[in-house]
């Protein structure tokens, strides 16, 4: 018998790469339909008005759902079966209790942390982090009476342990709480990683009634390359728009991790009406077929442009997640955490802003364009666009200078990229 939720084959326990094949869907439920169907509907006609008030009562946490009762599907916006079976699968991969997608990367950030927060409350968050993050804690979360407090690891080591204690302790001391920690790892566009297991552990050894949550997005290296749910992360968020999509045409995002905060953050969701709509959910689950392939051949490319990049005279250096540029003790996270350098990386070109210009107008097979994760190749300049928010200080703070160029690496053959890099480079 074929059973869609079965994740092994007699004692072998089945990949994920295998399971985004067939996990979740039930081909008997939709005229034996190999692929899923579009659920292109708002709503689900209800076979009985008893089922209506039971399906309502399980939604809106009225009463218990029973051991075997599943959510009967009521309204697109509270279920759909194609936003449930991309959760499922999504779940697979990052070894998951429950995931929810939403409909972008910014909607998933900040739908999770409206729902685990409350006026009074204290945010941690690490800097840098993408632009559109910075922006929520900086000056959206503020006005809605809760604190951020921004950290950059210092000196490269990585380790927020003594912000988290400190944070916690002020917390305390004025009646209020640390809610939660967030962290971006690699950050966008340094590529610097931030400890996920030592930032877990230090907020178990808080010993605290409500202890912080902990959200990582995972953006630029999961689900393959990083699992911040096996280091001790409460929650991992993604943009599903870069490497999960990954064909620059969709916006989505994603947040999954611990059931009883997946609960409250369904709740939030629902309420505002944040989720993914079934047409973008279908392409997902298309894309989640190929995402090893994609993300394994983009991360060679990436591996030999950025040691080619790296002994090229016209650059300074370049910022992978936890490569040989870079201290001792990223290279120790990375080794901890990583399973690979993922495929978007930085270039710091010899020069300012200029120099900048000049290698990204010249470009050709590398599109000037701001995003990652894509099968193509894309160049941006984060300080003035993704990162142009930032003020100077902070910018310096956190090392997004103006003749730093970031590239995400796509999967084309690497020695036509090569000579698009080479040209480039030339004009600079
Ligand atoms: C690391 C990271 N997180 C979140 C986002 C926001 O995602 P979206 O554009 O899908 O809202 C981005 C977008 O670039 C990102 O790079």
């Amino acid at each position: 018998m074929n059973n869609h939720k079965t994740r092994t084959l007699g004692n072998r326990e089945l990949t994920p790469e295998t399971l985004m094949m067939g996990f979740g869907y039930d081909p008997t439920l939709s005229e034996g339909s190999i692929k899923a169907p579009i659920f292109q509907t708002s709503t689900f006609v209800f076979r009985c008005a008893e089922d209506g008030k039971r399906f309502f009562e399980v939604a809106y946490g009225l009463r218990e759902r029973e051991p075997e009762e599943a959510l009967g599907l009521i309204y697109s916006r509270i279920n759909n079966p194609n936003l449930e079976i991309l959760e499922e699968r999504l779940a697979v991969w990052d070894g998951a209790d429950k995931a929810l997608v939403f409909s972008s990367g910014m909607a998933a950030i900040s739908t999770s942390v409206m729902a685990l927060t409350r006026p009074g409350d204290t945010i941690l968050y690490t800097a840098p982090a993408y632009g559109g993050t910075e922006y929520l804690f900086d000056r959206i979360l503020p006005r809605m009476g809760i604190k951020t407090i921004s950290v950059a690891p210092g000196a490269e080591d990585g380790s927020i342990a003594a912000a988290i204690r400190k944070e916690a302790r002020v917390a305390a001391s004025i009646g209020g709480r640390l809610a939660a920690v967030y962290v971006e790892t690699p950050a966008n566009p340094t590529n610097l990683l931030v400890d996920v297991a030592e930032a877990a552990e230090v907020i178990q050894s808080l010993n605290a009634a409500e202890p912080p949550v902990l959200l990582v997005d995972n953006t630029f290296l999961g689900p393959l390359w990083q699992q911040p749910l096996t280091l001790g992360a409460d929650l991992t968020l993604y943009s599903l728009t870069k490497y999960v999509g990954g064909h620059s045409d969709l916006i989505a995002g994603a947040c999954m991790g611990r059931a009883d905060l997946m609960g409250r953050i369904g709740e939030m969701r629902t309420i505002c009406g944040s989720m993914l709509d079934p047409n973008t959910a279908w392409l997902l689950m298309r894309s989640l077929e190929t995402l090893h392939i994609r993300m394994e051949r983009s991360q060679t490319n990436a591996d030999t442009l950025a040691d080619r990049l790296r002994n090229h005279p016209k650059v300074q250096t370049v910022l992978t997640a936890g490569g040989p540029e870079r201290s001792a003790a990223q290279q120790a996270i990375a080794a901890r955490q990583c399973k690979g350098r993922g495929s978007t990386f930085s270039v710091v070109l010899k020069g300012g802003e200029t120099e900048a210009f000049r290698f990204l107008n010249s470009a050709r097979l590398f599109k000037l364009a701001v995003s990652l994760g894509g099968t193509e190749s894309l160049a941006s300049h984060p300080s003035s666009t993704t990162h142009s928010d930032y003020t100077p200080q902070a910018k310096a703070r956190c090392g997004i200078d103006d003749n730093l160029v970031r590239l995400s690496v796509g999967i084309e053959n690497v020695e036509d990229l090569w000579a698009d890099l080479e040209q480039a480079l030339a004009a600079v």
